[in-house]
């Protein structure tokens, strides 16, 4: 089957910065010299002590990767105080919030300031260049402000989403050893209050049984209700602010010091801390941002992500700010007050540029076009999708109903991993095909590989792995360098192996399918299997649990969970509430399984390896293909599966 081709839009009148020519030259010398590439791109970001090595990487042995390794810069001066001379005045970050009457424009002049004074609280209580600082925060301009601080005293943040439950932040405060934390008595998404502040005193007490001590709690008053209080350890940081100066010179880092660790879910075992550093990461963050957004001055650019995930990191924050844009924070979500809400901020604040998750595409779509039609939508140019494969459906009706057939949509690819976009079109080069994520961006090396790893050619399906280093990727997982090769360079021997499923097009374009190992992708966001399994069993009345994904129409992938009870437990609809309910304190909201079969046994090898593979096929309600059974120990199992599944169409 072919896919239609969209040819190229140009967005807004023959602007875009990269031609297909253009696209084509530099691509071939990005990979023939990346050397002479990066070292040209890396001057893109300004640089207290300028780098003289530019690549030093290795995907074998040890896996060591190095950028710009001699240069000294700062991500916080790049975000903010480089624009100063000339743009201090201009809008740095739009707020909208909650609800819809509230919003605010912020400066670089009065990010600066915030920023400084912010860096000043931190170094006062004695915060030190390395120390690891926690950031638990609602979708406020301070969380940027808590990253940016964080930079520019050479701290390192790990931002743990606002959803997360307090088990979840306690265990990313222990495995970071991080003893400072930043919150705020309350978020509100959708009208509704989260009591971040009372999550962060439960996981504090949590932490404090792993041995580590938090010290300082800063919390920004957002709705003023009333919240536990430690007095000596918890702070306003309004009040702690306004005592400090409003000037903090920016700390010279390393190329590569760490600027973030942000933990996401594998396959096996507790979620990693992946680790990011200073310069290739802004390099990557800032030049992807220009080229897949067809950033130009003056552009208002908005991405729906929330800071907890890479996107925000990368594309709310680092990635806008280093180019001088103006980002939108956007405090609430898609569907309150009600559907329309996202096409109303785009015409209230004039958004050039809008980048958001399929997930949010066909919730949208699936309540009718009056919401989109009710908004004129005369400034976007360009529109962006991330996180999941977006199917054609849906890239049509974004395509077609939100941008009026005028607006190039980039489908990009990436991972917390890769710390920037990998493959996507680029606006002013690319020919579109509705769900394909299309070419690899600079300096990216994509190769599709068999099972046993041999590189396939030409038009085919296979497991994606990249071949060569670029500068945004992680270096290491925090604590634990040999976890890291072996997660992502020891499937595949010398590759960086991405746990994505992907397929290569007669015209060279790449598909992603969908992650080939146990990671789930509910909404966009990342699960592990495992996670969602052990939070299962950790209940009293749960013996064992096998978590699978299966096809969901909204949220991409479904949560459907496989629970042996203990002996003499009676599986009840109550029982199924209360597990639910269980999995949503151990991890958090977006865990909550959507099915749970009571199963008297699961289908496990001789060995007593679990078969998934079975498993999904019964989720899916597709076990008339269950393939191979004769390995099990116990084949009888499966029928009973069949007789009890939840999902029958
Ligand atoms: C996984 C990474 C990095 C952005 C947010 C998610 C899936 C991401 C796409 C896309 C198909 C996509 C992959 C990937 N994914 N973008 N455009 N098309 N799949 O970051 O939480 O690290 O998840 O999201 O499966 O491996 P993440």
């Amino acid at each position: 089957m072919f896919a239609k081709i969209y040819p190229v839009l140009k967005p807004a009148n023959n602007r875009a910065l990269i031609d297909n020519e253009t696209y084509q030259n530099w691509y071939r010398e990005s990979i023939e010299n990346p050397e002479r590439f990066w070292g040209e791109h890396g001057k893109r970001i300004d640089w207290s002590k300028p780098f003289t090595k530019i690549k030093n990487t290795s995907f074998e042995g040890d896996v060591s990767i190095k950028w710009f390794e001699d240069g000294e810069t700062n991500v916080s001066y790049n975000c903010v105080d480089r624009h100063l001379a000339t743009h201090a005045d201009q809008v740095a970050i739009i707020w909208e919030g909650d609800d819809p009457s509230l919003s605010k424009k912020i400066t670089y002049r009065e990010v600066h300031e915030q920023v400084c004074r912010l860096a000043n609280v931190m170094k006062a209580r004695g915060v030190k260049k390395g120390d690891r600082v926690t950031v638990y925060m609602p979708m406020i301009p301070e969380a940027a402000y808590a990253m940016l601080a964080c930079a520019r005293i050479g701290a390192v943040h790990s931002v743990v989403f606002g959803g997360f439950s307090p088990d979840a932040l306690g265990g990313r405060i222990v495995d970071c050893e991080s003893t400072f934390v930043i919150t705020a008595d309350e978020g509100l998404r959708g009208g509704k209050p989260i009591p971040l502040k009372n999550n962060v005193d439960k996981a504090i007490d949590i932490a404090a049984r792993g041995h580590i001590m938090v010290k300082d709690v800063i919390v920004v008053r957002r709705t003023g209700n009333p919240t536990g209080w430690a007095p000596g350890r918890d702070l306003w940081y309004h009040e702690e602010c306004a005592k400090v100066s409003a000037d903090c010179a920016p700390e010279p880092m390393n190329a590569e010091d760490p600027l973030f660790i942000l933990y996401t879910s594998g396959s096996t075992g507790r979620p990693k801390g992946v680790l990011h550093t200073t310069g290739g990461y802004l390099v990557y963050a800032s030049m992807t941002h220009q080229y897949v957004f067809d950033y130009h001055e003056g552009d208002i650019y908005w991405c729906t992500a929330d800071v907890g995930w890479v996107t925000g990191h990368s594309y709310i924050v680092y990635g806008p700010l280093a180019n001088g844009a103006t980002t939108l924070m956007f405090e609430g979500v898609p569907n309150y007050p009600d559907q329309g809400r996202f096409w109303e901020v785009v015409d209230k604040h004039k958004v050039n540029i809008f980048y958001t998750a399929p997930t949010a595409i066909r919730a949208l779509m699936g309540a009718g076009d009056d919401f989109v039609k009710r908004s004129s939508r005369s400034s976007p140019r360009l529109l962006g999708s991330v996180g999941e494969p977006i199917n054609p459906e849906a890239w049509e009706w974004y395509y077609h109903v939100v941008g009026d057939d005028r607006c190039p949509i980039v489908d990009t690819w990436w991972q917390t991993e890769t710390g920037g976009i990998m493959i996507t079109p680029l606006p002013g080069a690319t020919d579109l095909k509705a769900g394909s994520a299309t070419r690899p961006f600079f300096g990216v090396k994509p190769e599709l590989v068999d099972g046993e790893g041999r590189v396939l050619e030409g038009a085919t399906d296979g497991n994606l792995c990249i071949t060569d280093s670029w500068p945004g990727q992680m270096r290491t997982i925090h604590g634990d360098h040999e976890r890291f090769i072996q997660t992502y360079f020891a499937t595949y021997k010398g590759k960086y192996f991405t746990g994505d499923g992907c397929r290569r097009d007669e015209d060279g374009y790449y598909w992603i399918t969908g992650r080939v190992d146990d990671v789930l992708n509910v909404s966009g966001h990342r699960l592990g299997t495992a996670e969602v399994e052990s939070a299962l069993v950790s209940h009293h009345d749960v013996s064992e649990a096998a978590v699978v994904g299966y096809p969901h129409d909204i949220k991409g992938q479904g949560i459907y969970c496989y629970v042996t009870l203990m002996a003499g437990v009676q599986g009840s609809d109550e029982l199924r509430k209360t597990l639910v309910g269980h999995v949503r304190t151990e991890i958090g909201p977006i865990a909550s399984p959507d099915k749970i079969q009571f199963a008297p046994g699961l289908p496990k090898t001789r060995s007593g390896k679990i078969m998934r593979r079975i498993l999904r096929k019964i989720a899916e309600d597709d076990f008339g293909a269950l393939g191979d059974t004769s390995t099990l120990a116990d084949p009888a199992v499966v029928d009973d599966l069949i007789a009890n599944r939840q999902n029958k169409k």
